[in-house]
């Protein structure tokens, strides 16, 4: 992979980089052909990220399809797709972690606590390894772009980072590969995390701009679907995720919950 990379610089072309856990849906394709469309070469990752994974968590279960994803991942326009084992990228002695201090301690951080240093420690990896010029992450998760970009600042990584929106089910949910851990009944429980969202922006927009109040109304919504326990819901500034207390500027609205056993996860950004 390196050589590759190495080669392409010479030859003065360009890399975008998508990393995935692959179980490749639409949102993950958006960004690869986003990505298309930047880069002279495109490279997707597949790597299913051990260490972000606490204990209990559900790597072993994480939906693979490794012919399926490499078939997508061509017809979308993908030049390499990098497949590395755990045991490559974590041989035995791996002693290193990417550990961020503040960003890390909010929003999924807070029940998630390995989380984002597995995520800025195996990202990082893969930087030194492909080598892009651009990488491409989703907005559905917003705090692992935060972190992200943070990373790409302190340690001076010379990768332009961009975003791309969330792509949704005809019904608003977002996708995520974990969505197919839920049942029917699920689904459709599911669905309380987009509808927190729009009613959020509806209140702000009639005139209500406190942060309590918002979030009332979307626990309300979240308890009257069956099978939910919520995680969390903030509403914060979108750079440094600290939770405002007046709605007077773009704000994120970010929530997790559990349908079921599955955790999801969606987020919008309020605009007054
Ligand atoms: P994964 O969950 O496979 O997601 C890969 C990329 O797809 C991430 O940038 C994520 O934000 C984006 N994505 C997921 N669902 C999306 C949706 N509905 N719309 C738009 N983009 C979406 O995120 C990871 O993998 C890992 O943490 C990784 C960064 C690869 C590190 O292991």
């Amino acid at each position: 992979m390196q050589q590759y990379s190495d080669q392409m610089r010479c030859l003065d072309k360009t890399i975008a980089f998508v990393p995935t856990m692959g179980y490749l849906h639409e949102g993950q394709l958006s960004l690869i052909r986003k990505g298309r469309k930047i880069g002279d070469s495109l490279v997707v990752s597949i790597f299913v990220n051990p260490i972000q994974f606490a204990p209990g968590e559900d790597f072993e279960n994480y939906p693979r399809d490794l012919e399926r994803d490499l078939e997508l991942a061509r017809k979308n326009g993908t030049d390499v797709v990098f497949t590395p084992d755990d045991s490559k990228l974590y041989s035995s002695g791996f002693q290193t972690d990417v550990n961020l201090k503040e960003l890390p301690n909010r929003l999924c951080g807070i029940s998630r606590p390995t989380f984002f240093s597995g995520v800025a420690t195996v990202v990082a990896k893969l930087f030194n390894i492909v080598k892009p010029h651009f990488a491409i992450f989703g907005q559905k998760d917003h705090q692992q772009i935060v972190v992200i970009r943070q990373m790409v600042s302190d340690l001076n990584f010379d990768i332009e980072i961009i975003g791309a929106e969330t792509v949704r089910e005809h019904d608003g949910l977002a996708m995520s590969s974990r969505n197919v851990y839920l049942t029917s009944e699920q689904r459709n429980s599911a669905l309380c995390l987009y509808k927190s969202l729009q009613k959020a922006q509806a209140l702000l927009s009639s005139g209500v701009n406190s942060p309590e109040k918002i979030i009332g109304s979307a626990s309300e919504i979240i308890k009257s679907h069956k099978d939910t326990e919520i995680d969390y819901i903030a509403i914060c500034d979108p750079q440094t995720l600290i939770d405002i207390k007046k709605i007077d500027r773009q704000a994120l609205m970010a929530l997790a919950v559990k349908v079921g056993k599955t955790r999801l996860i969606d987020n919008k950004i309020l605009i007054p």
